[in-house]
């Protein structure tokens, strides 16, 4: 059966809040995390009918993609192997959201070739609850970009609830370094700096995901990986004391980093930021939230 072209749009996110609850026995680690989606920066995934039942991608800005090892690759394949849908496709990948940022995009992109494969394969379809599975079996944020809007996550980021968030008027600005940080590599940080503690054998992932997320005021949001980044990249932690110079009633790091987030009270006061920050030779993405 042909397939339908398109043009897949991937969106980025950031943490609100991210707490580490401990070590499981699988060597993850539970976490309770309010996870916010941001049409700025984000992926474009052009799809085209390819050959037969083969797998090509192009990424003009970053050819070192262009490899079996792309997670977009791997979520085609890993459909296929699931479903028996495996449609020859031939990808365009324009990659915008900064990689290593703490910003997902490696796992929007994803989410968006599961969400169109998904949408392609008829009665092979799977249902949502399938799509999560398979999903977290691809990466731990996966499951939220299959999500639509603000979501708390529990488990290792998979035991979703949707969220509600008020940020109406407030306008987001992400502040992208050229610094990289290896998400396993913070997560062995925060084991060594909190000395291994191993999350209680009776919070499963689905208890953790569903005991009932007390709302989080924005004074009360924290990421418990700020401590172990920051002491590693000084310059982060300066970058958050500029954004709440500049005006943010709330600054944090995104995921394990290197992004941070400034929420401020009007667009003057986030543009006066971006431009500072700008000069530092910082890449800045600002959205109006809605
Ligand atoms: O699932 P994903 O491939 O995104 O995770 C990358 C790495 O981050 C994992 O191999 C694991 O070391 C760590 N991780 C973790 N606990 C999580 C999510 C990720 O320890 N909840």
């Amino acid at each position: 059966m042909p397939i339908t072209p398109a043009t897949l749009v991937a969106p980025a996110k950031i943490n609100l809040h991210l707490e580490i609850l401990g070590l499981r026995e699988d060597g993850y680690h539970e976490l309770r995390t309010l996870f916010y989606p941001v049409d700025v920066p984000c992926d474009l995934l052009k799809i085209e009918p390819g050959h037969d039942d083969h797998f090509y991608i192009r990424c003009p800005e970053r050819p070192e993609l262009e490899t079996t090892s792309n997670l977009i690759y791997k979520t085609w394949k890993a459909y296929g192997a699931a479903t028996g849908f495996q449609p020859g496709i031939f990808v365009t990948l324009t990659k915008n959201i900064p990689m290593g940022g703490g910003l997902g995009g490696g796992s929007s992109d994803s989410a968006a070739m599961l969400k169109w494969l998904n949408s392609e394969a008829g009665d092979k379809a799977l249902s949502q609850d399938e799509m999560i599975a398979l999903a977290a079996t691809l990466g731990a944020d996966i499951p939220f970009f299959l999500m639509d809007g603000p979501a708390w996550a529990g488990g290792i980021g998979e035991v979703l609830t949707p969220a509600t968030v008020d940020l109406t008027g407030m306008t987001l600005l992400i502040a992208c370094p050229d610094i990289h940080v290896d998400t396993p590599w913070a997560f062995k940080c925060w084991d060594e700096k909190n000395g291994f503690p191993n999350i209680a054998e009776s919070l499963t992932s689905q208890e953790s995901g569903n005991k009932n997320p007390a709302p989080v005021s924005p004074a009360d949001m924290v990421n418990d990986f700020e401590p172990v980044v920051f002491e590693a990249h000084p310059t982060l932690r300066k970058i958050k004391d500029n954004l709440l110079e500049y005006g943010a009633k709330k600054a944090a790091m995104s995921g394990s980093g290197a992004s941070l987030f400034g929420l401020f009270p009007d667009r003057v006061t986030a543009t006066f930021a971006a431009k500072a920050l700008e000069k530092d030779g910082i890449e800045i993405f600002t959205m109006e939230c809605q």
